[in-house]
């Protein structure tokens, strides 16, 4: 009974294949699992919901809009309530609008609201599994964390011979068996952005106003969420510390070029805002190189602010992340300023450091930090690095999981 006590939401679609979720459901059900089915309106045109309700011992849902279901078990309810989603079979037409995110009846209303992994087994014609649109459609589907079981090769019901066959039902089994005993990461499906590292503010073409950044903290905190399971957007100044593999690294050099590759990468479920951003820059930089003079007066440069990147992504407003880390770097009265920039900034948490002249923490190895929160202020030991970065997304989970 390797599934005893796992709940699986099997959605069948539309294709000739549908008849085989009828001996999937009973696979499921041999191997101890609860299933709860729901019929599109082209999975309807090849199996019955008798069949499905026979099978399941449970009612069938296929109406996005009825109110009888929705007082028993609401559609996000629904979606929620599995260990697992199964779409069997998985028609190019179900693939189609779960990787553009539209949802226009019950079925893709599920698969846009739950929180729960996605396993598909795609079923249908060599031709339209061969077509560029699905192949793009997989590939997004795959890089979401979107589970995949066949399509298997052989004769199609159309007399064509190809892969689009939907894979058999112990495949399946074995697949959603593989797919629940995995241990879920904890952030899997969620997005998180990241700014690393000082940023740039040219004088001229040769020379910039820059900081001691390193990047080494932004960078371990990018690779420790995606280390649990996150999609990482990791927006990096021109840092010294090699960035990690498994993120999406976009590189700038200017605090200007930052803000607008943070506000591209949105919306994300949570923003860490580790960058040393400058907060001036030249006013107006020189396009070629500045000489001097002999005798000459050195050249004065005018300032002005750069854009808060931070407060601007955290202003409130439908784009916000649901969670905004900043960090604070002072020398002096750590928690008080750090507690008036987590107000003045609307971030929820500051990850506070003194950066005083000779601890090493700016461009070293370690750090030692204070978490402030809504609930208060927490002292860190003094830690490498990674570590600060590891207990970090271990708390971010924890929150986006609350
Ligand atoms: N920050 C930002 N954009 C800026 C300046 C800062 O996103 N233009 C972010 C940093 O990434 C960090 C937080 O704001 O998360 C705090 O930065 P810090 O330099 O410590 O504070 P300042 O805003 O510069 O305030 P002060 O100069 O008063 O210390």
């Amino acid at each position: 009974m390797s599934l005893s006590g796992r709940r699986i939401l099997l959605i069948v679609s539309g294709g000739i294949a549908a008849y085989k979720a009828l001996e999937l459901v009973r696979l499921l059900r041999r191997a101890g699992g609860e299933v709860r089915a729901v019929l599109t309106a082209g999975g309807a045109q090849f199996v019955t919901a008798l069949s499905l309700q026979a099978l399941t011992e449970h009612k069938v849902y296929s109406e996005i809009f009825s109110l009888t279901d929705e007082s028993e078990m609401g559609h996000i309810q629904l979606s929620r309530s599995a260990d697992l989603v199964v779409v069997a079979p998985a028609s190019a037409d179900i693939l189609a609008h779960m990787a553009a995110g539209l949802c226009n009846d019950l079925a893709t209303t599920l698969l846009l609201a739950t929180d729960k992994r996605v396993l598909v087994a795609p079923a249908m014609n060599v031709r339209m599994w061969q077509h560029a649109a699905t192949v793009a459609n997989m590939a997004t589907l795959r890089e979401r964390g979107v589970l995949v079981v066949g399509p298997d090769e052989g004769a199609m019901a159309c007399n064509e011979w190809g892969p689009g066959r939907l894979a058999e039902p112990p495949a399946i089994l074995a697949a959603i068996e593989t797919a629940l005993a995995a241990p879920a990461l904890p952030l899997a499906g969620r997005r998180a952005l990241v700014t690393s590292g000082p940023t740039h503010e040219p004088i001229d073409p040769v020379r910039y106003l820059a900081n001691r950044s390193s990047g080494r903290q932004g960078h371990a905190i990018a690779a420790a969420l995606a280390g649990l399971g996150a999609d990482v957007t990791l927006v990096s100044g021109p840092a010294t510390a090699t960035p990690p593999e498994d993120v999406r690294l976009v590189r700038v050099e200017t605090a200007t070029e930052m803000l607008r590759a943070c506000q591209a990468a949105l919306p994300v479920d949570v923003g860490v805002f580790a960058a040393a951003v400058a907060d001036w820059r030249v006013a107006s930089a020189a396009g070629t190189k500045l000489k001097k003079t002999p005798g000459g007066a050195p050249p004065e440069l005018q300032l002005v602010p750069n854009p808060d990147i931070l407060a601007t992504i955290a202003a409130a407003g439908p784009s916000r992340p649901r969670l905004v880390v900043g960090f604070a770097a002072e020398t002096g009265d750590l928690r008080a300023y750090a507690e008036d920039k987590r107000r003045r900034k609307n971030c929820d948490w500051i990850v506070a450091n003194d950066v005083g002249a000779d601890d090493g923490i700016m461009g070293g190895s370690e750090n030692e930090v204070c978490l402030i929160t809504e609930a208060g202020a927490e002292a860190w030991p003094r830690l490498r690095k990674e570590e600060v970065a590891g207990r970090l997304a271990e708390r971010i989970a924890t929150a986006l999981a609350g």
